[in-house]
């Protein structure tokens, strides 16, 4: 396939330009201006619209094996493609977890029957995600497994998680952080603040998020495991990160695009909709994370895509099941959130940086790299739930409208999804 006259933007590079980018057996195999298509070779017209590497998702639940009602790994690759995304790395909280080799070869069949995208587990970092034993962390690196976490869950006791940390330190995969102390939590369903306080509702503060960032960073830096820290949402657990890079700290971390845009205001009006673990925060986290984005100091971007079904995500807050869908939402929601971001560097939080933080394939146009491309452009839309491909379609974006739009995601060389031409995908 000729990919022709698109704004090829790739932080790998790096490279900002109008090139032609040629697509052969899966892998990208040239770059140039004013190419010529190949006797019988497929074109596609990309003025006007930019052409990135694959977008990859470091942090999306599939919900399978398990809860196939939330999401399955065909409805969520398929989401996953409308949002440009060429890859996902899809989280352990399924049932079973993503503990044992077994739950992984289970997984692995799953996802060469039905996914549409690459998918790239998560293990566990401890048995059952029930934060006492470790997991087997070569056996399942052996099985697939290209990070470690227990997301959805905090391992509390530090103890255990200093000995897996130092287990898995011959291992690759990056030790992923989620980080809300349990204990300060307690039963909360929103952030706790004046908004909060002035519904009535429990809350989570900000120091729950900041003290096991805090903790985990000084872990990860005494014990030389690489760490991640997931949907970061503080002020303070940026202040902590920050403070762990200038003491020669390497961890990484992801911001989400309902932490970006969303605040804890957003629980007035759409409730349960907005319910999220992390909870929404306040406008001033909000601008910190943005400004953090610009800064560099935000290493990538990434969902949470957590769906639940309707019935789950209805009535009253106290209630309702954490977490909404994001996949196709994203593109357009960090455009909203950071309309003035130089495009190499979009990119790079989209795409090149989650595939270094994983160190999987991708991220990259240069010649010879597999071929998983994300072409988008400066498009309107309206956020409207009822053309997802996910199961899940609660999210408080809904009926906003975005700027910016995905046009076709290419992986392994093959056009999966189309936005004008609603390719079944
Ligand atoms: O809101 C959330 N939902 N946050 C998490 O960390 C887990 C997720 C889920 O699995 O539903």
């Amino acid at each position: 396939m000729l990919i022709r006259n698109g704004r090829l933007v790739d932080p790998s590079q790096p490279l900002d330009a109008v090139r032609d980018l040629r697509l052969d057996r899966g892998l990208v195999v040239e770059i140039g201006e004013h190419l010529q298509p190949h006797a019988g070779e497929a074109t596609f017209d990309a003025s006007g619209t930019i052409v990135a590497p694959g977008f990859i998702d470091m942090h999306v639940h599939l919900r399978e094996p398990g809860f196939p009602e939330k999401e399955t790994i065909a409805t969520g690759t398929r989401a996953a493609l409308r949002g440009g995304f060429t890859a996902v790395a899809c989280m352990p909280n399924t049932n079973p977890a993503l503990d044992d080799p077994a739950v992984l070869a289970t997984l692995a069949q799953l996802v060469a029957r039905d996914a549409r995208c690459r998918v790239y587990p998560v293990g566990a970092i401890t048995r059952g995600r029930k934060g006492e034993a470790p997991v087997d962390f070569a056996a399942l690196a052996r099985a697939g497994a290209v990070a470690f976490s227990d997301d959805g869950n905090t391992v509390m006791n530090a103890r255990v998680l200093r000995d897996a940390a130092i287990d898995a330190l011959a291992v690759d995969g990056v030790f992923i952080s989620h980080a809300e102390d349990e204990h300060l939590k307690g039963n909360a369903v929103m952030h706790e603040g004046a908004v909060s306080r002035a519904l009535g509702l429990p809350g989570s503060p900000a120091v729950a998020e900041d003290v096991i960032v805090a903790r985990d960073l000084l872990i990860g830096a005494e014990t030389g495991k690489r760490w991640h820290i997931a949907h970061l949402s503080t002020h303070g657990a940026l202040e902590a990160l920050q403070h762990a890079r200038a003491h020669g700290g390497a961890a990484t971390c992801e911001v989400t695009p309902h932490h970006l845009l969303l605040t804890d205001e957003t629980i007035r009006t759409a409730g349960a909709a907005g319910k999220v673990n992390p909870p929404l925060r306040e406008a001033d986290d909000a601008r910190a994370l943005r400004d953090a984005v610009r800064d560099g100091v935000i290493d990538a971007f990434a969902t949470d895509h957590a769906q639940h079904t309707q019935a789950e995500k209805s009535g009253d807050l106290l209630h309702a099941a954490v977490g909404f869908t994001g996949l196709e939402v994203a593109l357009g929601a960090y455009a909203h959130a950071l309309p003035d971001l130089p495009l190499l560097r979009f990119v790079d939080l989209l795409s090149t940086a989650p595939a270094r933080i994983l160190g999987v394939a991708g991220g990259t146009l240069r010649v010879g790299s597999p071929a998983d491309v994300t072409i988008f452009a400066e498009r309107p839309w309206r956020v409207d739930p009822a053309r997802f491909a996910s199961k899940g379609t609660t999210t408080p974006f809904a009926g906003m409208t975005f700027a910016r739009r995905v046009v076709a995601t290419i992986v392994d060389g093959e056009m999966r999804y189309r936005d004008d031409e609603r390719t079944p995908s």
